[in-house]
């Protein structure tokens, strides 16, 4: 479609105005708070796991003199700035991003009503940014700079957000939604319920892929206690999300979610978490186990592997050429793998970092992208926008 190696980052997230002033509201997670050792300095509290350091912090306000850092995360503007969006994307000559609203979206809000309305604010500031955006680079060719992917109201009733559904498609610039496993409500029900099938349909109506992303991680019976104090945010990052990701794909393939809504699309998080190298392992799984060959009896299954080829696809967020070829063999080719960044997650954490420096966590997963795929190869010029630019659509601005 368009002939320019074009670079577009398809995971890349922002918090727009309406849910940062929800977040400056709060005191419990997820929030924005500052500290007496750091009063002009606010962070982001998102994650269970960054509870225990939280309360140190509080118990002992005036210092934080165990070396320790503080909770949660610096707010810096990369979060809720389009300009620093635009200005990180020049500096790592990405053309086009595909913003979603970062982690935990809506889940929190118990209030269904409140939900609805924040989703609507939120999806139409989202909206706004990517209009301006591409007004105000009018001249240039190819995919405007900025699309966006939608939030749910996952704790909305079921009928609020199936009218929501039709109406994401008349934004010019919404290109899919972003769901996180919960599922509907606060029971945390999972994307297996049934009660989800009518959002699925809905979803697949309107030709809107869901991007499957994590937030909860795993318990600390399995990260142990601590964690955060011990090993930073590794734990809960590096495994207990895309584990957590990888579970919730696993149980919408064994409820037959795939089988039930085929015209259903699903990207997958840091390039489908552990379900390329386990896949085989599920298969073998569900043959030997008494109660799915029983569900499955005498109907034609379609393997995991079938339906990763085609109904899934993959981000290419996970910083190594294992888990680039472990992904491309696990969806059937590179045409289904694309590119992202996670920003502004993973910032240089380095004293002498300066603003306009490339950042280590989008070279690390660039350089396995050339190494994968050979620079300059029409394989990394899919995985790095000519996938994204045919799957989402890019190449037209107008309502869908
Ligand atoms: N990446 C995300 O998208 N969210 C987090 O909380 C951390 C990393
Ligand atoms: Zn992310």
């Amino acid at each position: 479609m368009f002939s320019q190696p074009y670079i577009v980052d398809i995971h890349t997230h922002m918090y727009p105005p309406t849910y940062i002033s929800l977040l400056r509201s709060r005191t419990t997670l997820p929030m924005v708070r500052t500290f007496p050792s750091a009063p002009k300095e606010p962070r982001l509290l998102l994650l269970e796991s960054e509870l225990p350091s939280l309360e140190r912090a509080l118990s002992s306000p005036a210092a934080n003199t165990s070396g320790e850092p503080l909770p949660g995360r610096p707010l810096t503007k990369h979060y809720t700035d389009p300009e620093a969006k635009l200005a990180f994307m020049r500096q790592h000559g990405i053309t086009t991003s595909v913003v979603s609203l970062a982690n935990p979206w809506l889940d929190f809000l118990e209030d269904g009503e409140e939900a609805g309305k924040v989703a609507e604010e939120v999806n139409r500031e989202m909206e706004e940014m990517c209009s301006k955006a591409a007004a105000s680079q009018q001249n240039r060719e190819g995919p405007d700079p900025l699309f966006f992917l939608a939030a749910l109201p996952t704790t909305a009733p079921l009928e609020a957000i199936l009218s929501l559904i039709p109406k994401l498609s008349q934004y010019a610039h919404c290109r899919g939604i972003i769901l996180s496993t919960s599922g509907l409500g606060p029971s945390h029900s999972g994307l297996d319920d049934p009660a989800m099938l009518p959002i699925f349909h809905a979803l697949a109506a309107a030709q809107l892929p869901i991007f499957l992303h994590p937030h909860y991680g795993l318990p600390d019976s399995v990260l142990g206690q601590n964690t955060q104090s011990k090993y930073g945010h590794v734990l809960p990052l590096a495994i207990g999300f895309p584990v957590e990701t990888s579970i919730a794909l696993v149980r919408m393939y064994l409820a037959g979610v795939f089988d039930t809504v085929p015209g259903l699309r699903v990207i997958i998080a840091h390039a489908g978490g552990v379900v390329p190298f386990l896949a085989g392992r599920v298969e073998s799984c569900v043959v030997h186990d008494e109660l799915l060959t029983k569900k499955f009896d005498n109907q034609e299954r379609r393997t995991l592997w079938q339906v990763l080829r085609e109904q899934v696809y993959l981000d290419a967020v996970v910083y190594s050429e294992v888990g680039l070829k472990a992904a491309v063999e696990a969806v059937g080719g590179v045409e289904r793998v694309m590119f992202g960044t996670d920003h502004p997650f993973f910032p240089p954490v380095d004293e002498k970092y300066r603003e306009g420096m490339e950042w280590e966590s989008v070279r690390l997963n660039r350089e396995a992208v050339r190494k994968t795929f050979g620079e300059g190869s029409e394989e990394e010029r899919l995985v790095l926008g000519g996938n994204a630019v045919r799957i989402l659509g890019l190449g037209s601005n107008t309502t869908r």
